[in-house]
């Protein structure tokens, strides 16, 4: 076999994976994002997903409509042990989603995300990268703070992820940033440590995925400031070339 029809082959052969992986509907590649990829986002593949629920918050077509219908929630324990429900905040057009964990005691006490120690931090960084809170957008997995900051258990994550997907389809991001390897491995369904997360660009429905250290962490680690700046620059970057800044 000459050169060309080994190189044909092996096209033939990744091109039918692709298609079988296109047939199964797998919405998320965990691998670098190609250049083709990084197209504006087509919120179907998130649509698809929230098919499944049949329930009223669905059909919200904006974002302080789907607060109203999902702030009251009890799908679990922690809607009786909030103070506040923490839907979100920030730009609604915003092109920039930063996700975290869940609310602490300060989101909880104000109903709103990243107001504490981490939250300060958080906009520090942003500004180190040229952008302003309210440029951006931001929320978490969990709406509702767990008692004791603990991590968030499955089936809050199980209840709560739709409404985060809800709120993707109506950002229509153009990047998201997760913060922390909990964030980074509820979002893209791994088990992966913070080392290797930060390592690629995830294609995420089809928006670019970024995963850096959690604010938090750097409160306890001052050392790791470099780090996660680095890692947001590149986000940045990332982004100005995707806009063509
Ligand atoms: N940590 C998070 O993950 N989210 C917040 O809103 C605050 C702290």
């Amino acid at each position: 076999m000459n050169e060309q029809n080994e190189i044909d082959e092996v096209l033939s052969k990744v091109e039918s994976f692709l298609l079988f992986q296109k047939e199964l509907e797998v919405p998320i590649y965990l691998e670098k994002i190609s250049d083709e990829a990084q197209t504006k986002f087509d919120s179907s593949f998130i649509d698809k997903q929230l098919s499944v629920f049949d329930e009223p918050f669905l059909k919200a077509n904006d974002l302080i409509k789907l607060d109203a219908l999902i702030n009251s929630c009890q799908k679990c324990s922690l809607g009786k042990s909030r103070i506040k429900f923490v839907f979100g905040v920030g730009d609604r057009d915003a092109d920039i989603v930063m996700v975290g964990e869940a609310p602490g005691a300060d989101e909880d006490a104000q109903g709103e995300p990243f107001v504490g120690r981490a939250g300060k931090l958080l906009n520090e960084l942003l500004r180190e990268i040229g952008l302003e809170r309210e440029e951006v957008y931001i929320c978490n997995i969990l709406k509702c703070r767990p008692p004791g900051n603990r991590d968030p258990l499955p089936e809050e994550v199980e209840k709560c992820e739709p409404y985060l997907l809800k709120q993707f389809s109506l950002l229509k991001p153009k990047i998201i940033v997760a913060l922390g390897r909990i964030a980074g491995n509820t979002l893209l369904k791994s088990r992966e440590t913070l080392s290797n997360l930060r390592r690629e660009v995830y294609n995420y429905y089809g928006i670019p995925l970024f995963v850096t250290f959690h604010p938090a962490a750097i409160l306890r680690n001052p050392n790791w400031k470099s780090n996660i700046l680095d890692d947001l620059k590149k986000m940045k970057n990332y982004y100005d070339e995707l806009v063509g800044y």
